[in-house]
């Protein structure tokens, strides 16, 4: 990566308080998801549990359900401020699989060439949380972001170029996981620009790759990355504990 975009610090073995300071160090932490509920006694800690997730009804149950990790995204851009970064905590990692991919974005945008940079910095894309969340938010009444509650999730908008606020890198700032349409595009250009965007934001070359150990904690920044988990662990148990740091409107 260009420049450090996040940090792995193995054998840490936090409990949730510990997550919680340590996470605060960088910044106030937000609700740990807009539409799942914390952990008992813990708003700001967001738990992904994918034995649970297989449960029928299980909270995030169809977020993840269908595959057995979760797909290329940038966490919760489907709302006006996403967060600056996340900070996970691993709990419970299986013997084998389940590591966690992150691309570069900034290094993405850098490799198109400079007629496409330039006429995507003229774009903006739909951001829509709610094929991912609408059943589960259905489900437990009203989710909260920065401190405001709400019933429906409202798609927003957000820039296809991002400038990172505090190094003023440019950013490819679309993903699969919540990104639905470019706002001045009709709809079947929308679409192949997206899908090339989305297959080049995940190049090989862009890519780092972690194998967490239980203990481990890792922390990335969300606004210039996206990142992915790799479904090859079948049924064996791989829990992680998530704080989110409340972030920017991306500019
Ligand atoms: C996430 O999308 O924040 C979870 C990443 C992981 O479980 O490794």
């Amino acid at each position: 990566m260009a420049h450090a975009k996040g940090r792995v610090l193995p054998g840490q073995h936090l409990d949730p308080d510990a997550h919680l300071a340590f996470a605060a160090r960088f910044g106030p932490p937000t609700e740990g998801h807009p539409v799942i509920p914390g952990i008992p006694g813990y708003p700001n800690i967001f738990e992904i549990d994918y034995t649970k997730a297989r449960e029928p009804n299980a909270t995030y149950g169809d977020v993840v359900s269908r595959r057995q990790g979760i797909d290329w995204h940038t966490d919760v851009t489907f709302v006006k401020r996403p967060p600056l970064g996340s900070i996970l905590n691993a709990k419970v990692i299986p013997p084998s699989g389940g590591d966690t991919l992150w691309s570069d974005q900034g290094a993405a945008l850098a490799d198109l060439s400079p007629s496409l940079q330039s006429y995507l910095s003229t774009l903006h894309a739909v951001h829509d949380g709610r094929e991912a969340f609408k059943n589960i938010l259905e489900r437990v009444g009203k989710g909260s972001w920065d401190g405001k509650e709400f019933v429906e999730l409202e798609p927003v908008v957000h820039p296809i170029v991002r400038t990172h606020p505090e190094t003023g890198e440019k950013v490819l700032f679309v993903n699969p996981g919540f990104t639905s349409h470019i706002v001045e595009l009709d709809c079947r250009e929308s679409d192949a620009l997206l899908n090339f965007l989305y297959q080049h934001s995940v190049r090989p070359e862009f890519i780092v790759r972690y194998h967490w150990k239980a203990g481990d904690v890792g922390f990335w920044d969300n606004r210039s990355t996206q990142h992915a988990v790799v479904g090859d662990f079948g049924t064996q148990h791989r829990l992680i504990q998530r704080v989110t740091l409340k972030g920017d409107q991306p500019v």
